[in-house]
């Protein structure tokens, strides 16, 4: 307790309870996880106790409490909690990685999509390509994103369809002409729209595109 004064919330547990839990339910070496970190009790003991860690916390108090805690613990100059019995002097490292902005976002219904950022014109090109269709960027209809031929197009959604997404793009073709849909998932029969061919967009395509162009994360390399 003494470690706060201002402790970022009520419960912060002792660290000779936490080294205890983590004796009888790990070993050195193992990783340990709290995803609601609160002011970092646990990673401070699985770290003394020769543990990997990850601490999860949304709030504001890990900047300004776990992060100051845990240089504490690596530089050694933590003399509290377990370090007396354990005859920690410092050492190890860790990181602290920030999270990036949701992939998921809602729709005009409220329904959870993949986010537009996904649907970039990369993703486009890359899922024309797979399917053997030229890429069109500039298409003649929203919908067309790629040909073929002079009847076969591709439209790529990476997203869940549902019938009311696939019934307009089945109205939007020439009696002649067929269109591959890509999605991520789809909830209906596939034989309900006979000039609709739907296909699932492979899943490591996806995370073989190198999406983010920021790095979230921010290495203290602490030794
Ligand atoms: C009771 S405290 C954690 C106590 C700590 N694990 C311990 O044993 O001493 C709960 C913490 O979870 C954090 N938290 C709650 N919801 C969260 C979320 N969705 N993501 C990350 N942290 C969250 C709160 O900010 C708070 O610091």
């Amino acid at each position: 307790m003494a470690l706060f004064g201002d402790a970022p919330f009520a419960t912060p547990k002792p660290e000779r309870l936490v080294k205890r839990v983590l004796e009888i339910a790990s070993d050195p070496g193992d990783l340990v996880l709290d995803s609601f970190a609160g002011s970092g009790t646990t990673g401070a003991v699985a770290h003394k106790m020769g543990r990997r860690w990850i601490m999860v916390e949304h709030g504001a108090h890990c900047h300004s409490h776990i992060v100051p805690r845990m240089r504490r613990v690596v530089d050694g100059s933590d003399a509290g909690g377990v370090s007396g019995e354990l005859c920690w002097q410092g050492g190890g490292g860790f990181q602290l990685f920030e999270l990036g902005p949701s992939l998921l976002e809602k729709d005009a219904h409220g329904r959870h999509v993949v986010s537009s950022r996904l649907a970039s014109a990369e993703l486009v090109e890359a899922v024309c390509r797979q399917f053997g269709f030229t890429p069109e960027p500039q298409g003649r209809d929203p919908w067309r994103h790629g040909s073929s031929s002079e009847r076969q197009f591709i439209h790529v959604a990476p997203r869940m369809l549902f019938r009311e997404d696939l019934l307009p793009l089945s109205e939007a073709l020439d009696p002649d002409a067929t269109l591959l849909v890509a999605c991520l998932a789809h909830d209906t029969d596939a034989g309900n729209f006979p000039n609709l061919d739907i296909r699932k967009i492979p899943r490591d395509l996806p995370d073989a595109i190198d999406w983010a162009k920021d790095d979230y994360s921010l290495a203290l390399a602490l030794t």
